[in-house]
């Protein structure tokens, strides 16, 4: 699975619209369902309203209506041997994840450069109950 998910990644990562960076990104998501989403970076000619690869990925998840329990992740970047999530989307990820959530750090021809996990990427995160009253997670 784990490496069908950085074929999925990779072929997301293909799809980019990074003409400003030249820095094409994909990312793949399982769920604790088994279903796989994916996502490429989008930028635009505004800098910093483009997003990342991971969002993209979140937001087809959410779309998709399943699971929203992701169980793994897998990032991959054309010009970056283990590209690592920044830190906006360790953050969005954190949202649908778990500690233990495994993300693979891949190179574009060779595939799972390193594994990590949520825990490892984003320790002493924020969270709160405050902030989730109505309880269902929406
Ligand atoms: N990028 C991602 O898509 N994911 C990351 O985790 C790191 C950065 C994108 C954002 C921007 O389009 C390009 O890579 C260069 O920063």
């Amino acid at each position: 699975m784990t490496d069908s998910l950085f074929e999925t990644a990779k072929a997301a990562m293909v799809k980019a619209h990074a003409p400003y960076s030249r820095f094409p990104v994909g990312a793949a998501i399982l769920t604790e369902d088994g279903q796989v989403h994916s996502g490429c970076n989008i930028e635009i000619v505004s800098f910093p309203e483009g997003w990342c690869a991971e969002t993209s990925a979140i937001a087809h998840m959410v779309m998709a209506g399943g699971s929203r329990r992701i169980a793994e992740v897998a990032v991959v970047a054309e010009k970056l041997v283990a590209c690592s999530p920044c830190g906006g989307c360790r953050q969005r990820l954190a949202e649908f994840s778990t500690p233990s959530t495994r993300v693979h750090l891949c190179d574009v021809d060779t595939g799972v450069v390193e594994t990590v996990t949520m825990g490892d990427l984003l320790p002493h995160s924020f969270a709160t109950d405050a902030l989730s009253e109505a309880g269902d997670g929406r």
